[in-house]
């Protein structure tokens, strides 16, 4: 099929090149000129496993290109609406202007029967509002909007595009339900479910889950803090936990709190839309509130591992994107523990493998470094802050002989405590108490 993909950012990238490896043949269109260029040169503005070969591969096949905003789109039968929905400033409603900007952009150079499909997190309520400018814009055509919410996570987004645990299709519309159906055809080998609903409902389906995860997060966040005043372990809590296949695994890592571009402003989001429908929404509340404390409390981790004090001490962090094979920082709890730890007094060094140059405008005062040791240089504490591979294997002797200090604090908890001691660290982790 002919498919246009609004947006060529994590989403919209990683959805067009997998949707071209799937044979159908893919426009990304963006009105960053400067990413469409890049891409045209064979550049991957983004830090995503295996996504150079693939969009590589689909280029030189003929099945994938990129264009600037404005350029010719009316031959797709199929437009994906994949643009940023940040939270809105003030009152942390999503920013639909981003999505409204393109169905805009887009109405007068629709074909009469496309089919219009959001990618993008949006409210409830949005999809109808999508279709209003459509039939504004485009009274003589039949235009049908759908839902068609995104799971994929940054640094695994190609196999959970491939590989999605299902696939929500929101639309009352059959012609529309029998393109999607299509587009996804070639999953079927897979057998993933598809889910057919309501638009609202699909909207809605994508903010419950990330809502629902965030959930889980918060609550093994504070278990874990149980754990450290009784004498507990929360890694071994949560497997004890995980292994009830009512509850699972995935989601209760005890750590910094939840960040990047997903969580944070999805329940924001979710609760201004519960508000302006006066429903309480208490547990995503708490979620939002304990997440919220817990990243900047991180920095009294660092200080209770230092005698009180990090004035005038080295810090080094390792990790600034908000998780491990992404270089994306958006709200990653490396940031709040770092303006925490700089207002603190402390010197803070820092190394990550691929997000340093998102981090740069945000935290100038960060002393940028080229490895893990680097960093580590006159240290009096290394902060572990993302768990990415190459921090798993420190060579801890090499580690420990650069160091003012021998202390980690390990926030993701990726190292053992009898290990550490080996090494003659001063070891601190999180919900493991007497680890030291
Ligand atoms: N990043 C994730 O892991 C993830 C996962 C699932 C869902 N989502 C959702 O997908 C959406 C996109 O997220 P993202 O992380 O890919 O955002 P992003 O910021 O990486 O990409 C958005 C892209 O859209 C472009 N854009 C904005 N307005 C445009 C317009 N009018 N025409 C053409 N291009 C335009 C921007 O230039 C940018 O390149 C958001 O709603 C997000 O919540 C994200």
């Amino acid at each position: 099929m002919r498919v246009t993909m609004i947006g060529a950012g994590y989403v919209g990238l990683v959805s067009g090149a997998c949707l071209a490896d799937f044979g159908h043949n893919v426009t990304c269109i963006d009105k960053d000129a400067g990413r469409v260029a890049a891409l045209n040169r064979g550049e991957i503005p983004i830090f995503e496993p295996g996504l150079t070969d693939l969009v590589e591969a689909n280029v030189r096949q003929g099945r994938l290109a990129f264009a600037v905003t404005g350029s010719d789109i009316g031959r797709a039968e199929v437009v994906f609406i994949a643009v940023g929905t940040p939270s809105r400033r003030g009152d942390g409603h999503a920013d639909l202007s981003f999505v409204y900007g393109a169905v805009r952009e887009i109405a007068p150079q629709l074909s009469r029967t496309a089919v219009v499909v959001t990618k993008s997190t949006v409210p409830v309520g949005t999809g109808d509002e999508m279709e209003h400018i459509l039939r504004e814009e485009r009274p003589d055509a039949e235009i049908q909007v759908v839902s068609n919410p995104e799971f994929l996570r940054e640094g695994a987004a190609i196999r959970d595009f491939k590989h999605p645990d299902r696939i929500v299709v929101g639309t009352d519309d059959a012609r529309a339900r029998d393109v999607l159906t299509e587009i996804y055809r070639p999953l079927y080998l897979n057998a993933p479910p598809i889910i057919y609903v309501s638009r609202r409902t699909a909207e809605l389906i994508k903010y419950a889950s990330n809502a629902f995860l965030a959930t889980k997060v918060a609550f093994i966040n504070e278990i874990a803090d149980l754990c450290e005043q009784v004498g507990a372990d929360v890694q071994e809590v949560a497997r004890g936990m995980g292994l009830d296949n009512r509850i699972g695994s995935k989601f209760l890592h005890a750590g910094p709190g939840f960040g990047g571009s997903c969580f944070p402003k999805d329940t924001t989001a979710l609760l201004k839309t519960a508000q302006d429908n006066g429903v309480a929404l208490r547990i995503v509340e708490a979620v939002a509130t304990v997440n919220e404390q817990r990243k900047r409390a991180m920095a009294r981790k660092v200080l209770a591992a230092l005698d009180g004090s990090v004035r005038g001490r080295t810090i080094a962090v390792l990790g600034l994107t908000f998780k491990p094979n992404t270089d994306d920082t958006r709200d990653s709890p490396a940031f709040p523990l770092i303006t925490a730890l700089h207002d603190l007094g402390a010197t803070v060094r820092g190394y990550d493998p691929a997000g340093m140059e998102q981090a740069k405008p945000h935290l100038p005062s960060v002393i940028y470094c080229h490895s893990a040791y680097d960093a580590a240089e006159g240290a009096d504490a290394v902060v572990i802050a993302t768990e990415w591979e190459q921090f798993r294997a420190l060579d801890l002797a090499r580690l420990k002989s650069v160091m003012a200090q021998p202390v980690i604090v390990d926030l993701r908890n990726i190292y053992r405590a009898d290990e550490m001691k080996r090494a003659n660290f001063r070891y601190f982790a999180v919900g493991r108490p007497g680890v030291e």
